[in-house]
């Protein structure tokens, strides 16, 4: 008992004194060529955390480095000839002062939803719950599976009501899956709010039905509020492995580990120890096989970089469609900028192309192996964030809105190519799919 209680002292002491990322420093370092770029990006697939990737010559790049591994980065950075800066001279004091912003208070009504801080994972989840008992005649809530730690991963389905012969093509959004990046999931409540909430978005779900998972990975989100607000896999040890955690969105099983993706699992974009070992990659593959017929567009939220991407991200070529995937792309960007606040200015692009080449992410693996032609991701903006993913919680309420504005450019599409037209010449869009093939 004695010996116990000493220790859990010790412990409590050590976890007091010593903050996870003191002494880590920020080193930002601009590439001049794409060899420097591919140089660059090869930190990440060791233990180095690269906060913001430029994804060409001229574009800075910031990597974050434990006390213990700077010389050897400084060194490697000399050797090769790049010039480097150090921005943030100890990480900690920025999370401290991050804490504090965040206005995190858990003092939200149970079910209510707040855009204007950031909510703890059972506030979302009670937020969902809710929908699900004031309006039952449209909301359903489901559990598609649990999480690595035992918790639900919850799905929200709004529909206006089946028909079960001829189901309705659907929309499917995600958000969350790389935890640390807060601003994805109160994007897709946002989008659940104006659907469920907002009377006059009715017709939005009269001919579709929608699938939200506002927050996949819960295991790392809720780590990211009590432990560390940096991390981003999820929260599953493999087996043998010196550290936590597998990139969820490198665990997809279409061109696993093609290239992009880490074999190492200290680091950020560990690909997992094969294709689905997660159990969150898995019970999201589950349920969408069983699901994907009629899910015509499958959108998924991440941050930053206000880009909006498509398919292919594992390798730096085109798909059938991409003339399609652009223009849809291209329609939701200038939505909106339109409608943003904050000057938010979209670049459109291929993942590969438009952030870098990354493999085992579920864009790729929904359009290749669920067959969704239309399938993308969003890094939203970082507003007047000073460090990227950190976006201040005043800043939450531009970028739902005007992310709304896309997805709602984006339903519109929807609404005319798998419904008005549908229904106008159904056997000619028939054969014309076909030709397209
Ligand atoms: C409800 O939706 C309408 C139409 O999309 C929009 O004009 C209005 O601002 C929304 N109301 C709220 C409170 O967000
Ligand atoms: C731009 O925004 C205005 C309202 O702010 C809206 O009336 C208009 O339809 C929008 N245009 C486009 C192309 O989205
Ligand atoms: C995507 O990037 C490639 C390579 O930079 C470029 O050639 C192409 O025009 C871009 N595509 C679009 C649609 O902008
Ligand atoms: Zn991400």
């Amino acid at each position: 008992m004695k010996v116990l209680s000493v220790v859990l002292l010790l412990e409590l002491l050590f976890c007091g004194i010593y903050a996870t990322h003191q002494g880590y420093k920020l080193y930002e370092i601009t590439p001049q060529t794409k060899e420097d770029v591919d140089f660059l990006h090869k930190f990440g697939e060791e233990k180095f955390d690269i906060w913001r990737e430029g994804r060409t010559i001229g574009q800075p790049t910031d990597i974050m480095v434990a006390p213990e591994d700077q010389e050897y980065f400084e060194n490697e950075l000399t050797k090769h000839g790049l010039p480097y800066e150090i921005v943030v001279e100890d990480v900690e004091t920025i999370l401290q002062k991050e804490k504090l912003e965040r206005g995190m208070t858990r003092s939200l009504q149970a079910g209510d939803i707040t855009f204007s801080s950031y909510m703890f994972l059972e506030e979302h989840m009670a937020y969902l719950r809710r929908l699900a008992n004031d309006y039952s005649d449209i909301v359903t809530v489901e559990s598609i599976g649990q999480s690595y730690e035992g918790r639900d991963i919850l799905l929200l389905k709004l529909s206006s009501g089946q028909n079960s012969a001829n189901p309705k093509p659907a929309i499917f959004i995600d958000a969350g899956i790389h935890c640390r990046e807060w601003i994805a999931p109160p994007v897709a409540l946002y989008a659940i709010h104006q659907l469920v909430e907002n009377a006059s978005n009715a017709h939005l779900y009269e001919n579709i039905d929608w699938y939200i998972l506002p927050n996949w990975n819960v295991d790392g989100y809720e780590y990211t509020t009590t432990e560390n607000r940096l991390w981003r896999k999820n929260r599953r040890l493999t087996e043998g492995a010196a550290c936590y955690g597998t990139d969820l969105n490198r665990n997809f099983g279409y061109e696993w580990m093609f290239g992009g993706a880490s074999d190492n699992p200290c680091a950020e974009t560990f690909a997992g120890p094969e294709p689905f070992s997660e159990p969150e990659a898995q019970a999201f593959r589950d349920w969408f096989l069983a699901n994907n017929e009629h899910i015509k567009l499958y959108l998924s939220f991440h941050s930053f970089g206000e880009l909006l991407l498509y398919p292919w991200s594992y390798d730096y070529i085109v798909t059938d469609n991409t003339d399609e995937l652009y223009e849809l792309a291209v329609k939701a960007v200038t939505a909106i900028e339109n409608a943003s606040e904050m000057g938010s200015s979209y670049y459109v692009n291929s993942s590969a192309v438009g952030l870098y080449q990354a493999a085992g992410v579920t864009t790729d693996w929904v359009y290749a192996e669920a067959g969704v032609e239309l399938s993308y991701i969003y890094e939203l903006p970082n507003g007047d964030a000073p460090y990227w993913f950190m976006i201040p919680a005043r800043q939450i309420l531009p970028v739902v809105r005007e992310t709304w504005a896309g997805i709602y450019a984006m339903w519109e599409y929807i609404e005319d190519r798998f419904v008005v037209q549908a229904n106008s010449s159904p056997d000619l869009s028939f054969i014309l799919r076909k030709d397209a093939n």
